[in-house]
């Protein structure tokens, strides 16, 4: 692979909470180093509680940093940026707005007329397979159609990185399945950067180009892997590819090692 441009440089982020006179805090993440890459698809794995949602919701502008920087596209981020899009594990969709109001929402403050604001909402419907039930509230819609919902509310606004904190992790598998291809043929569409939190191995190995393995005590990441796999993955038998085992197994080796130190 040629070597890609830095859209986001991770420079020593550390976040302390509750860190006061007398309190020690908790560490959930030290000195994070990573430079995620122009179109790439990164995945976050490791146990709960390692950081893996605090880093994303930093690099949203959600939660300021304890200490280190944000670089995007070399310039200081400094807040919400409206080319980064988050796609919640709880996608949180407003009950009393119709499925195509819930993804306006996103694009709500953008100087947009509401007629261009449908348009730009029906299309990233289409893309999610959902514009025939745009007009439908939310909760007449199942758990993988609502995730949808969240996942085309994120592409209305044409975001330059995509972070996706579990948006599988409550559904059954055939419906993770189908929605795994479907996030990797919008990448392929797309190609925005995605940044992408599982604790699912497989998953991961079938989404991404690289995939950081965190740990906890403090939240860091301990190993960045790349995915030598060809694309499109959803072409190819991928659990069962060599590449696919030893990374199945280098990244599980690197989770049991630390529950063997704990015992
Ligand atoms: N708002 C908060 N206040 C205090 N501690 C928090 C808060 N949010 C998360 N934590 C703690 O920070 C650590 C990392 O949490 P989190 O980022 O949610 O991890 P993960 O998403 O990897 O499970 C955990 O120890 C968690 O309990
Ligand atoms: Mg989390």
């Amino acid at each position: 692979m040629t070597e890609a441009s830095t859209v986001l440089d991770i420079r020593g982020i550390s976040k302390v909470y509750g860190g006061r006179s007398g309190h020690r805090g908790v560490q959930a993440l030290e000195s994070i180093d990573l430079s995620i890459r122009e179109g790439e698809f990164i995945s976050f794995v490791g146990p709960s509680g390692c950081g893996k949602t605090t880093l994303l919701k930093i690099l949203d502008g959600l939660l300021p940093a304890s200490s280190g920087r944000i670089l995007f596209d070399g310039r200081e981020l400094v807040g919400v940026s409206r080319e980064i899009a988050y796609v919640f594990q709880d996608i949180n969709l407003l009950p009393w707005k119709s499925v195509v109001e819930n993804v306006e929402i996103g694009l709500v403050g953008r100087g947009q007329a509401p007629v261009e604001r449908r348009r730009r909402a029906m299309e990233v419907l289409e893309l999610v397979g959902l514009h025939g039930v745009a007009s439908h509230p939310p909760y007449t819609l199942s758990g993988g159609m609502q995730q949808r919902v969240g996942v085309a509310r994120a592409l209305a606004i044409n975001p330059r990185v995509l972070l996706m904190d579990e948006p599988f992790g409550h559904l059954d598998n055939m419906t993770r399945e189908t929605l795994q291809i479907e996030v990797s043929k919008i990448w392929h569409r797309m190609r925005m950067s995605v940044v992408f939190v599982t604790h699912d191995v497989d998953e991961a190995i079938f989404l991404s180009d690289r995939i950081a393995v965190f740990d906890l005590d403090p939240g860091r990441i301990v190993e960045v892997l790349d995915v030598n796999l060809p694309h499109p993955r959803w072409e190819i038998d991928v659990p069962a590819q060599p590449e696919a085992i030893r990374l199945r197994r280098a990244i599980i080796e690197r989770l049991e090692l630390r529950k063997r130190v704990l015992i």
